[in-house]
């Protein structure tokens, strides 16, 4: 069967800054920022972005789209063994959408809740005690939270009817699942920014605190977050890629991805950072005493923060309805690179019909997620997004720049980006992908694999 093609350059680039734009931008980056330095933490970001993401992002598109294959098959290319190293990032992507789109399931959930300002003044305890009924450690596994089970149905399903026609569909829904999140962040952050104190809370963020670069958990964090913000090392890259036609300008769509995606990250950066300010001001507080840190940032400090909104409950309704609007048509197209990059593979290598592959992939998915609907389910979530954001990703990103730089060839990839881009990419990129990446890798996951059992 001929392989799925993109109908337009731009429903390939659209559908890529989607996949890298999601819940990591509007919900991670800002307290990864806040927690590591404030304004400081853009050092480490922008090496990171230069220096990893965008050529590994590069030769990521490049893979994929020179070989017109998934991850396993680009990996298979060169040696048989290595065909595992793609299937282990297939497969920690999988275990990632078990759990982002429980996340979603939340966002449905806090989109209702949101038209009554269900939290009302107290939202930790409404989203901890109400609403996810936590339960300290692991909890009853037989504990399902119901509303939490419907709102992760949904999510499956949308992704199931997003994927089923392939490209065709995907780009339909990427016309509008990619801009309407940015708009609304246009929308949020103008309401914020024009708040009384938004510049204590824009002050908080961007103001640094170069002590904290000394510190390798900054360093490791900055390499955590580019990865997991660009969609690398879990075959999702490859997979876009690889709907492209052999001829398209992989250094143009290289730029213009990572662009869009710290763009977002910036503009969800001044949406929420305002909003603490005005905050903390009328509460007559430091901004460092409203950020909290996580997951709370999304579904505890910006509802609080929305209910002291002025203009009356109606008001902070709609704020709050287009703030989870947002998050959702951020995170969907997320979600679903990830289930069409696993579904790729696997088509690539076993002869299954699409439909038959999504049915069951949604099925397993939603069973898996179920661990995450309980009431121990942020305890589990923590311990995998730990495992995930801190070795799987990494692990996948050593041995991809090893394989891409030293097996297939790093110049070999470049000479072959060249000759299809309209901006050349220079010797440097070698460079990166052999030695530069591999190395500093290598050394985030060893000093803070050491600092953890140290713990
Ligand atoms: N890049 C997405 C985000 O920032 O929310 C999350 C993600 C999607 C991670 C796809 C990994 C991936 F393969």
């Amino acid at each position: 069967m001929a392989r799925q093609r993109w109908n337009s350059r731009w429903a390939f680039v659209l559908a890529a800054v989607g996949s890298a734009a999601g819940l990591g931008n509007a919900w991670r980056f800002p307290y990864m920022a806040y927690s590591n330095g404030g304004g400081a933490f853009y050092i480490p970001y922008f090496i990171a972005l230069f220096v990893a993401g965008i050529p590994l992002l590069m030769a990521e598109f490049g893979m994929g789209q020179g070989l017109q294959a998934s991850a396993p098959k680009v990996m298979r290319s060169a040696g048989k063994g290595f065909e595992m190293i793609g299937w282990w990032a297939v497969f920690s992507g999988a275990i990632i959408t078990f759990y982002y789109n429980v996340i979603m399931g939340w966002i449905f959930n806090y989109l209702i809740k949101s038209t009554t300002v269900a939290w009302k003044n107290n939202p930790s305890d409404y989203f901890f005690n109400s609403f996810l009924k936590i339960s300290s450690g692991p909890g009853e596994i037989g504990a399902l939270r119901w509303a939490i089970v419907i709102g992760l149905a949904v999510t499956w399903l949308w992704i199931y009817l997003i994927l089923r026609k392939g490209t065709d569909s995907v780009g339909k829904t990427v016309a509008w699942t990619v801009p309407l999140p940015i708009i609304l962040l246009l929308v949020l952050g103008l309401r914020g920014i024009t708040l009384n104190g938004a510049g204590e809370g824009l002050n908080y963020l961007f103001s640094p605190d170069f002590s904290k670069l000394a510190d390798v958990k900054v360093w490791a964090a900055a390499f955590g977050q580019i990865f997991f913000s660009l969609s690398l090392a879990f075959g999702v890259m490859i997979t876009y890629g690889s709907y492209n036609s052999k001829k398209s300008d992989v250094a143009n769509n290289t730029v213009i991805t990572a662009l869009g995606n710290s763009a977002t990250s910036f503009l969800a950066g001044i949406a929420v950072f305002s909003v603490l300010g005005y905050m903390a001001t009328i509460q007559g507080v430091g901004v460092d005493k409203v950020v909290s840190q996580g997951i709370g940032l999304a579904f505890v400090v910006y509802p609080k923060a929305i209910s002291l909104l002025p203009g009356g409950v109606f008001v902070q309704a709609i704020f709050g309805f287009l703030f989870f609007v947002m998050l959702l048509t951020l995170g969907i197209d997320s979600a679903f690179s990830l289930v069409e990059a696993i579904e790729a593979s696997i088509s690539d290598k076993f002869k299954v019909g699409k439909k038959k592959f999504l049915i069951t992939m949604s099925i397993i998915g939603f069973i898996f997620g179920l661990l995450f609907a309980t009431q121990g389910g942020l305890y589990w979530l923590d311990i995998i997004d730990h495992f995930i954001g801190n070795y799987a990703l990494l692990i996948v990103g050593i041995f991809e720049s090893l394989i891409f730089g030293w097996i297939i060839g790093a110049e070999k990839l470049r000479t072959y980006i060249n000759n299809v881009s309209e901006i050349k990419i220079g010797k440097w990129f070698t460079f990166f992908i052999k030695y530069l990446i591999p190395i500093i890798l290598i050394w985030i996951l060893t000093t803070s694999a050491i600092d953890e059992f140290k713990k």
